[in-house]
């Protein structure tokens, strides 16, 4: 029987990777299940996507907290309460103070729309296309306290293509989230990925098409 990691997906949005995850873990031998959703907005169009899919969904609006740490606290509690093993964060843009990164050091995963380092932060796709790069892609990377960096577990590559908008290439970029993200966690939540320093290891090579890859095996 596979024995499956308890995951709490943290949104701020529409929650198409948050999707992405649930339908991957209908898989039966997938090994994770997502056990709770938050969100720190209430209008979170995701949230109603993971009723839809049966998912509790809970949110812990951060405007009514006086500060980052009490908002925080709350949010621990509240993934601590759903024995929350592994986080992922699904288009969750909230800065997080180093005490909850390093609480949840290691068991607390992103994805970027760009192939990190590259363009992190906001307006990934513009800066993509006014730095004239060719390919450009998104990351899954376990989180640290600088924004948008730590060990990197997976990545994608997609073509910035000849008079792309910022939109057309966030929409070509978006598939291919949907594709890695469900990748990156099966590989983290079989141990099959794992942070060695700061480095993540894998156990064996792994790709899922050409515009996916993973570093060679450690
Ligand atoms: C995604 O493109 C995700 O990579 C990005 O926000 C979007 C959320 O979409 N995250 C970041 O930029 C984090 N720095 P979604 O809500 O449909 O998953």
């Amino acid at each position: 029987m596979t024995v499956r990691k308890r995951i709490g997906v943290l949104i701020s949005g529409r929650g198409s990777n948050m999707s992405a995850l649930i339908n991957a873990c209908k898989e039966p031998d997938y090994p994770a299940e997502i056990v709770t959703v938050i969100s720190n907005r209430p209008e979170a169009p995701g949230l109603e996507n993971a009723a839809l899919a049966g998912i509790p969904g809970e949110v812990i609006d951060h405007t009514s907290y006086s500060s980052r740490e009490a908002f925080e606290k709350d949010l621990d509690k509240a993934l601590n309460e759903a024995e929350v093993e592994l986080i992922c964060n699904a288009g969750f843009m909230r800065l997080l103070t180093q005490g909850f990164v390093e609480a949840w050091r290691d068991r607390h995963l992103n994805i970027h729309p760009s192939l990190l380092p590259a363009f992190k932060g906001l307006h990934t796709h513009e800066r993509a296309i006014e730095a004239g790069v060719t390919i450009s892609g998104c990351t899954v990377h376990f989180v640290r306290t600088q924004m948008d960096a730590g060990p990197i577990v997976a990545q994608a590559a997609v073509p910035v293509l000849a008079g792309d908008t910022a939109d057309q290439l966030a929409a070509r970029v978006l598939e291919a989230e949907h594709r890695l993200y469900p990748l990156a966690l099966k590989l983290v939540a079989s141990g099959n990925a794992r942070v060695e320093g700061e480095r993540v290891i894998h156990r064996a090579f792994h790709s899922a098409g050409n515009t996916l890859f993973a570093p060679e095996p450690g």
